[in-house]
């Protein structure tokens, strides 16, 4: 069968209300579209845990900050579907901002927002994006209440996201399993984004000493350094110049607690600017 294009809430109500009549399980990928192969390993876990899966696209207004990429990000629509068809995803479900949101206006004046705690979201990726996490944790929030998944897959490679998530879930009791999947990567090492496009090949070179700089802190790692203010300076050593680093940190991947002395249960995160490009790239130790 191949996959059903719904870009109305109600439509993926009644299709779930069938589904669950027959007794199927459910998950969800969520997204923004511009689908590559490291969602097509969130799609393929997906129909491995569940009978049914569902694939959102929605390019979600309220995550991007006034200076973003916004109205610049792919959307690549016809291709996503063919994608989800060759994967066999049931549905893709593909509203647009007003049937997410409505006729209000997209600020915390008008709508009600998700707000996950501030230690959570003030440090890492939500410092240089101020709002961010609120507008992800509300989209998700809503996509859960529409889809009602029993579980839903979500990559590594957004770690922090990831964190906000799960505790988002526990905090509010959401029904919902979130399923973590590892980071897929290029042959020679980029971490896969839907943004690597944006990149010339300049930058895609400078780029790639970010999984680099995570292999090095590996490699120490496996050789006994555990101070994280060596394997900052030697993983600073392996970074491009050219990049605009952002943040290099070494945290603890349950707590998200900052850690001085790294363990095995460490993230390793880095963001940084190639060009224009801001990507993000983490190992766990
Ligand atoms: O990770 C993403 O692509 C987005 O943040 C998500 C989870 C689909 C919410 O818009």
């Amino acid at each position: 069968m191949s996959t059903v294009l719904l870009n109305k809430i109600n439509d993926v109500k009644n299709t779930v209300k069938e589904w669950r009549k027959e007794g199927h399980t459910i998950a969800l990928v969520p997204t923004m579209g511009a689908l590559h192969s490291g969602h097509a390993s969130l799609i393929k876990k997906a129909k491995e845990i569940s009978d049914k899966v569902v694939v959102s696209v929605f390019v979600n207004p309220i995550q991007f900050g006034p200076n973003e990429d916004y109205d610049k990000y792919p959307r690549t629509l016809e291709a996503d579907k063919k994608l989800c068809d060759e994967l066999g995803a049931d549905v893709v479900f593909a509203p647009n901002a007003k049937e997410m949101y409505g006729e209000k206006k997209l600020s915390d004046t008008e709508l009600t927002f998700v707000c996950p705690p501030y230690n959570i979201v003030d440090c890492l990726c939500g410092k240089s994006r101020p709002g961010h996490f609120d507008g992800v944790a509300t989209v998700v929030l809503k996509l859960f209440n529409i889809v009602t998944p029993n579980y839903a897959c979500f990559g590594l490679k957004d770690a922090q996201q990831l964190f906000i998530l799960k505790n988002m879930v526990n905090d509010l009791n959401v029904n919902v399993e979130i399923i973590p999947c590892p980071i897929v990567r290029e042959q020679d090492g980029l971490a896969i984004s839907s943004r690597n496009t944006y990149l010339s090949a300049d930058e895609r070179k400078n780029a790639l000493t970010i999984s680099k700089a995570l292999k090095e802190i590996q490699r120490l790692y496996e050789q006994g350094i555990t101070s994280a203010d060596v394997l900052f300076d030697s993983a600073i050593a392996v970074l491009s110049k050219e990049l605009d680093l952002e943040y290099l940190e070494f945290r603890d991947y349950d707590t998200f607690e900052k850690v001085n002395k790294v363990s095995k249960n460490t993230l390793a995160a880095i963001a940084a600017k190639s060009g224009k490009t801001r990507l993000i790239d983490n190992i766990i130790l």
